[in-house]
């Protein structure tokens, strides 16, 4: 078991497979970064899977595979199989834009994947254009039905920003209550990648929206989930994501690998240590002294918010969010 020095045991492991992505999201990567990644920087995924064994034979229960866009790497689902074959009770899941899902979505589920959270943070075609930078609103609303269809699980995320999206929060949720997909609405993270001005909405203002229709009780954090939860009456439940309140990181169970092979004990700060080199060697010991120590530095809170908070410098489609 993975165990940190707040006695928080991490199970969970988000991979990011890769850091491009093909929507611009005001809030994530409005710009086409300077440089890539450069290919041959990225570990391959038999690569990635060397390292997955030595997270599972750790005590890793959680598998997410993010991006960038994971779904442009090819023959994702050939990984997903391997990790799924290797440990079939591994939950398996990924984060999504959905713009590729239609054709991909019964081919991963095939080969093992449980879940997906996927972003719909509006219902209008110019505003979905607005938000990611092109037409995507059709193809992402295709992909998350695909999915459903295929038997897929989805959660939403929704960015809830002023002046872009504001006024669609009802019609978000209710879109997703209808389908019984759970909705996060998650609280902007303030990074120095997104579009200058955005404007966050706060989660007292999200609740102040919701009561004038919904009457609903808190419910609090479940498990490890960073989520906290509201119940509606008829048994609706929708969570908030509030990075920057003091209790976020209380029941963090998490640490994230990049494309590059760098593994990150925690989103909002800038240390990592490497386990490229390690499983390029076949190295499975050092890899998996590496995976302890990141464990054992995993800090015990993000430094956001407050009186000094910062602003992370990471980029979300670095670290998969
Ligand atoms: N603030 C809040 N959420 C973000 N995401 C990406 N960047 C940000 C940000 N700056 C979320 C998106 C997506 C997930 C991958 O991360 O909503 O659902
Ligand atoms: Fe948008 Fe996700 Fe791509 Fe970032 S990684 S630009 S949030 S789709």
């Amino acid at each position: 078991m993975l165990i940190d020095s707040y006695d928080r045991v991490v199970d969970y492991l988000r991979v990011s497979v890769t850091e491009r992505c093909n929507f611009r999201c005001q809030y994530c990567m409005p710009e086409k970064p300077f440089s890539w990644v450069p290919k041959e920087n990225l570990l391959s995924f038999e690569e990635l899977f060397e390292f997955m064994k030595v997270a599972i034979d750790e005590g890793i229960k959680k598998i997410r595979i993010t991006g960038g866009e994971p779904l442009l790497r090819e023959d994702l689902d050939k990984f997903i199989k391997m990790i799924y074959d290797y440990e079939p009770s591994i939950d398996l899941a990924m984060t999504t834009n959905a713009f590729l899902l239609k054709g991909t979505a019964q081919r991963l589920k095939d080969a093992g994947l449980k879940r997906i959270n996927v972003s719909i943070d509006t219902l209008i075609p110019s505003v979905a254009k607005e938000i990611a930078g092109k037409d995507v609103l059709k193809n992402v609303l295709e992909g998350v039905e695909e999915a459903r269809r295929v038997g897929l699980k989805v959660k939403v995320n929704m960015v809830p920003m002023k002046t872009v999206n504001f006024d669609e929060i009802i019609e978000v949720l209710e879109y997703c209550k209808a389908r019984d997909m759970s909705i996060r609405f998650i609280e902007y993270m303030e990074n120095k990648f997104a579009k200058e001005g955005i404007a966050g909405v706060k989660s007292q203002e999200l609740l102040a929206v919701l009561s004038q229709k919904y009457n609903f009780t808190d419910e609090g954090f479940d498990g490890s989930s960073p989520s906290h939860y509201y119940v509606m009456d008829d048994g609706y439940r929708f969570g908030i994501i509030e990075p920057y309140e003091d209790d976020f990181c209380k029941q963090c169970n998490r640490i994230r690998l990049t494309a590059e092979g760098h593994l990150i004990p925690c989103l909002y700060f800038d240390e990592a240590m490497s386990i490229a080199e390690s499983v390029k060697r076949g190295d499975i010991k050092t890899a998996a002294l590496v995976l302890k120590e990141v464990v054992r530095t995993k800090p015990e809170k993000n430094r956001w918010g407050g009186e000094d908070g910062e602003i992370s410098s990471r980029a979300f489609y670095e670290t998969g969010g």
